[in-house]
């Protein structure tokens, strides 16, 4: 790589500018929005939260905040986020950077109590309980070890806090093994929604089919107290299709092929840090993982290695994850971001024209975060575990919008 290849580091007005622009064309041209609706929302994530025409104000707390994906799309639905549980300190600067002025109580979801949440909001009930608990014990990533994980009961954690904030309306999402290897707490989650009156709906959703340039399949489970939230309809699908006016899934090149080559951890460190860089930092790969991608053609994976190449654990036979080591096609639907989203032997992450993973900023965008959403960390782990685990925030508010709608009906 050339140094001046490197992005000039920017700052201030400047930056914030061009990088809103660069992403309020980048959802238009994905169809999230036309660009005047793009413009009209385009800065609410740091402040401002109405963009619905509702005079009514409806209130969210959002359960396992991470860096804020779920959060976005609740303000962008319209709804007032008036605070979030997150216990990593590290992952909460990035939330409380982009959300300076939602409450972050930043504590073990075990030891917090639905009132203490209530008094520091300064608020007698909330409209709606969403959230994301740690999905890591009911992934297929995990399932292949068939261990269990401690915080696969932090649904149940969930569950208590809903019964003590008592809202109207529960949001809740996580990856399909929660309905295959998490069934019995999936179950008592929902038993426990249904004895306290709530009506409750929940699938399995392809999130490409909503515009979101990944292949990534998440359950969604929406429940209303007394009344039923119905999941919304799809807006893409894998090809256009003229007749319901659903969009062609998006393309790796739609998302992010406008970016200019990003620069490597160890030099983004000697120059001020990846954050000045926007995080469009990559790691520093060994030269045996950059000649194994270079003999991996866009599009393909492992597979193609010549055998002289291919990591001793897959070197005999094709048992084990398919797409390690792989590189993405310009023109086809990248796969699923995950926290190895910058580690070659965790996925098909690399690049199809250079020879390198996707950035940290790249995949931020594949998740669909804007470019001006700040990651508030120096530490590289960090920022693609929060990244990776995301809700990605247009598809979090296609959800939003479907449970402001239900309140909005049920007030009527
Ligand atoms: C799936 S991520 C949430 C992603 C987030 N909704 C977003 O859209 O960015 C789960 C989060 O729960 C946090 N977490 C895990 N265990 C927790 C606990 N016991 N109490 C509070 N937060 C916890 C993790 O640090 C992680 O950030």
């Amino acid at each position: 790589m050339e140094e001046q290849d490197y992005p000039k580091p920017r700052t201030g007005q400047e930056y914030e500018q061009e990088a809103e622009s660069r992403w309020l064309e980048g959802v238009a041209r994905l169809g999230h929005f036309n660009l005047e609706e793009a413009r009209a929302c385009g800065s609410t994530h740091r402040g401002g939260y109405q963009m619905s025409h509702s005079p009514k104000i409806y209130t969210a707390i959002d359960l396992f905040s991470g860096m804020g994906g779920l959060t976005l799309g609740l303000k962008r639905a319209g709804f007032k986020v008036v605070a979030g549980v997150e216990m990593n300190r590290e992952i909460v600067k990035t939330y409380r950077r982009n959300h300076p002025e939602i409450l972050v109580v930043e504590k073990n979801i075990r030891d917090v109590k639905g009132k203490d949440i209530l008094e520091a909001a300064r608020l007698e009930k909330v409209d709606l309980v969403a959230g994301c608990p740690p999905c890591q014990g009911f992934s297929k990533l995990t399932d292949k070890y068939h261990r269990e994980d401690s915080r696969n009961d932090l649904v149940l954690e969930m569950l208590r806090l809903v019964k003590e904030l008592n809202p109207r309306l529960v949001m809740m999402e996580n990856v399909p093994g929660l309905a295959t290897r998490g069934k019995d707490r999936l179950d008592k989650f929902v038993e426990g929604l249904n004895d306290l009156g709530f009506t409750t709906n929940y699938g399995i959703l392809h999130l490409a089919n909503y515009g979101v340039p990944q292949s990534r399949r998440r359950i969604v489970l929406l429940a209303g107290r007394g009344f039923r939230i119905d999941l919304p309809p799809q807006t893409h699908s894998r090809k256009r299709n003229e007749g319901e006016r659903l969009k062609s899934w998006p393309t790796l090149k739609q998302a992010i092929g406008r970016m200019k080559r990003p620069i490597t951890l160890s030099k983004a460190l000697k120059s001020g840090g990846p954050s000045k860089f926007n995080w469009h930092v990559v790691r520093d790969l060994e030269p045996l993982s950059l000649e194994r991608m270079r003999a991996i053609k866009p599009g393909a994976s492992r597979g193609s290695l010549p055998k002289s190449l291919r990591p001793q654990c897959h070197s005999e036979g094709d048992r084990g994850f398919e797409n390690v080591y792989g590189r993405i096609g310009w023109n086809r639907l990248p796969p699923t971001i995950t926290s190895g989203c910058t580690t070659p032997c965790m996925g098909r992450f690399g690049h199809p024209s250079q020879i390198r993973t996707i950035s940290v900023r790249e995949a931020a965008m594949l998740q669909t975060f804007p470019l001006s959403y700040r990651i508030e960390t120096s530490f590289m782990d960090t920022a693609c575990n929060m990244v990776g685990n995301a809700l990605p925030p247009v598809f979090a508010k296609i959800v939003a919008e479907k449970c402001f709608d239900a309140l909005e009906g049920d007030a009527r």
